[in-house]
Formats: structure tokens, C-alpha cells, sequence
């Protein structure tokens, strides 16, 4: 039997990294920054597009705001408008279909696959067809959400986008870091947005975000749309409508940080979750990670039918867990107008995820006092049942 550790264990950890990295180097740079005084999308965001570019392996990258303004940014680069339908994964969190609605766009709410946990292919083809025949609306982009930081079945998504004669937007605001297929996220689908929100695999301290694309003009849609549809010639015309989306340049300076060590802490979080898929018990559903595929593991997510007492039986031995997500988009007060489908696999997942501690820095002693705990849990309930 394993002790409980004594130290706190934490299903995110937005601290340690300062304490690889050294706070020092924090300060160094945000002394700089108060030395040259370019607070918004200063010299630090600007080398961060360039980094950031070069670790997805895509020819651009502009950081922005937050995720959801990355995803809204590259929507308003397609011109997404009134009378287009986004087809959109609804186990995932809100800001995925909000950036559609945001701009007067429809969202068309798909299942999703009950062992990827992401958008399910049949069901994304038979919302097409369903648009279609209706006739009402033009289909025009695709949002596949990497939920938990794990691809989804990219190859299978952009086949049927190019038949459908639409976009890709991937939602990788829980997967940068992952990789499909050798490509890393960013690079796969036709635009990729992702968010640096303090929590994701690479987290700022604040809210932040970027929007990825191989195409020039995309990219200088997204960087005018990001202060307001500017123009590059004269900065007192706007020549489109935009948003306040820029990256300030204290986010930036800590992401240029954080991007030093992340290759490591990737690797980390992945021996992490190999130890979590070898040892705990069957009881608990896995998420299935595709053939030659890597995720970022943003979050580690089992499936277990007695969820909420398997949560409360982890909080009082200590181990923090959360449910994510525990009501799919569409069934949200808000977004009831669009509930026109019916998504029997988002709605289980909703009630039996869960997710335990992933962080690059557990220890060898907290990882084993998780599995044990989970196994008891698990344990007590095959007993029961046998
Ligand atoms: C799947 C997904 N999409 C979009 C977002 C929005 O990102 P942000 O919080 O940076 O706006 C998040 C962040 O939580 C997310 O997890």
C-alpha cells in the first residue's frame, strides 16, 4: 500500500515550470518590457510567431487574445457570415461553437465517437446531408475539436470537407504539442486554432491564443482582423470588421519562456499517461489515442458508469478529479436554439468522464497512490457486481 504523498497533489500545475525555468528569467524579461514599452504585440510576440510557426511546422503564426479569439479570428478570415453552417463537436468547451454564433453563423452540433471522444465521422456525414436536403443553409467549415489533446481522424474530416467544398478549422486549443500522422498540431488541418490559457499544455500566465495557416493571405486576414480589420497600408482605414485580439507582450515573453521547455514536459506528460493506460483497471473506459498519433494529454479522461461516486470517493482521499465536461454545448441554455440533433454519445460521455491529475511533474509515489486509489475504487465495484 502506497502512503498518501505529502506533498498536495494537483489535477494542473501552473507552477512548477516557473521553478525549472527560474523566476529570474520571468523578471528579466518583464523588465525589459517595461524598459522598451511596446506592451501590445511587442519584439516578444513577435519572435513567439516565429517560434511557435516553426515548432507546428506551418508557414505562419500570429498569436492573439485567447482561444476563442483564435478561432473567431480565423472564421472572420474565411468571411463566415449569416446563412453559413459550421458543423462543430459538442463535447467539448463552449467557445468551439461560440466563435461561430459570435459572427451570426449556424452551428450544426456532431456526435462523437464514444472511444476518441472526438467528432464522429457517420454522424458528421449524415449533419452534411441533413443541411443539404434542407436546403437553407450553406455549409461552409468544419470545427473538429482535439478534445483532451488527442487528434481526431484528420484524414477521414478533410476528405469529406474537400467533397463538401469546406473548410477545416481544427480546435487544437487543448492539442498543441500533439501529433497526427508525423505532422504536429498546427500543420494538419487548413487553420488550427489553440489557446495558452494557464491550464492547456503550454500555458501562459493570463490569457492567449494563436491561429495557425500555410496560407499568406489567411494570415494577413487574421493579423488585420486582430486589431480591427486595420489596414496594412494606411492604419486609419479599416477595411473589414475585426476585434480587440491581440497578444500582450508579457503573455508573450512568458510563452517564449514556457516554449523552452515543453518538448520535455510533453514527453513527461506522455510517460504520465503510459503509466495510467498500463496499470489502471479495465473498469474504466480509456480514451482511444489513433494509429500514429500522439496527443498532447491536456487532460487525462477515463470513462467509469458510478462517476460522481468515483469522484467523490477521490476527493476525500485527496486527489482532485473535474468533469469535463458535464453538459454538452448543445444543451446549454444559451445555444437551445441550435439543439436540433440528437447526440446520444455526448450525452453519456457527460455523465461518465472523468478526469485525474496530469501534470508533467508527478511523482513516481503520487502517480502510484492515483492508480491505487482508482483500483480500490474499481475493485469494490467488480466485487460487488460479481
Ligand atoms: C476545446 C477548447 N476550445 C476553445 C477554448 C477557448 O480558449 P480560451 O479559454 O483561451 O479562450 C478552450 C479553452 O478552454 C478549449 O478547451
Amino acid at each position: 500500500m502506497t502512503n498518501k504523498p505529502s506533498e498536495p497533489i494537483n489535477l494542473f500545475d501552473c507552477a512548477t515550470t516557473q521553478k525549472v525555468i527560474g523566476q529570474e528569467k520571468f523578471l528579466d524579461s518583464f523588465k525589459a518590457i517595461l524598459n522598451h514599452g511596446a506592451y501590445c504585440q511587442g519584439p516578444e510576440t513577435r519572435e513567439l510567431d516565429e517560434k511557435l510557426a516553426s515548432f507546428a511546422g506551418t508557414k505562419y503564426c500570429s498569436t492573439c487574445g485567447s482561444g476563442t479569439d483564435a478561432l473567431t479570428l480565423a472564421l472572420m478570415a474565411w468571411g463566415v457570415k449569416p446563412g453559413d453552417a459550421v458543423f462543430v463537436s459538442s463535447f467539448t468547451f463552449v467557445a468551439s461553437a461560440e466563435a461561430p454564433v459570435l459572427l451570426g453563423a449556424t452551428p450544426i452540433f456532431v456526435d462523437s465517437d464514444p472511444n476518441t471522444y472526438n467528432m464522429d465521422i457517420a454522424d458528421l456525414k449524415r449533419a452534411i446531408a441533413e443541411v443539404k436536403a434542407a436546403g437553407k443553409l450553406t455549409p461552409k467549415v468544419i470545427i473538429p475539436v482535439d478534445i483532451f489533446g488527442s487528434p481526431c481522424d484528420y484524414d477521414e474530416i478533410m476528405k469529406i470537407a474537400k467533397e463538401n467544398n469546406m473548410k477545416v478549422l481544427s480546435d487544437s486549443c487543448q492539442s498543441f504539442g500533439s501529433n497526427y500522422h508525423g505532422k504536429n498540431a498546427g500543420s494538419i488541418a487548413d487553420m488550427t486554432a489553440t489557446s495558452f490559457y494557464p491550464t492547456k499544455p503550454l500555458g501562459g500566465y493570463g490569457d492567449g491564443g494563436a491561429v495557425f495557416t500555410n496560407s499568406n493571405e489567411e494570415n494577413e486576414m487574421v493579423k488585420s482582423c486582430r486589431v480591427h480589420g486595420m489596414s496594412t497600408e494606411d492604419h486609419y482605414d479599416n477595411v473589414s470588421l475585426g476585434m480587440t485580439g491581440r497578444m500582450n507582450s508579457f503573455q508573450g515573453a512568458v510563452l517564449l519562456l514556457k516554449l523552452s521547455v515543453f518538448a520535455d514536459e510533453l514527453k513527461k506528460r506522455y510517460n504520465v499517461a503510459k503509466r495510467y493506460d498500463n496499470e489502471l483497471s479495465s473498469y474504466y473506459g480509456k480514451q482511444k489515442i489513433l494509429d500514429n498519433c500522439r496527443s498532447a494529454y491536456a487532460l487525462y479522461t477515463v470513462t467509469c458508469a458510478d462517476r460522481d461516486e468515483l469522484m467523490s470517493y477521490l476527493k476525500s482521499n485527496g486527489i482532485p478529479c473535474g468533469a469535463y465536461y458535464p453538459r454538452p454545448v448543445n444543451t446549454q441554455t444559451a445555444y437551445a436554439k441550435w439543439n436540433t440533433r440528437s447526440l446520444p454519445v455526448c450525452e453519456k460521455l457527460s455523465k461518465t468522464v472523468c478526469s485525474i491529475p496530469m501534470t508533467p511533474y508527478l511523482t513516481d509515489e503520487q502517480m502510484s497512490y492515483i492508480i491505487e486509489k482508482m483500483n480500490e475504487f474499481a475493485a469494490s465495484k467488480m466485487n460487488k457486481a460479481a
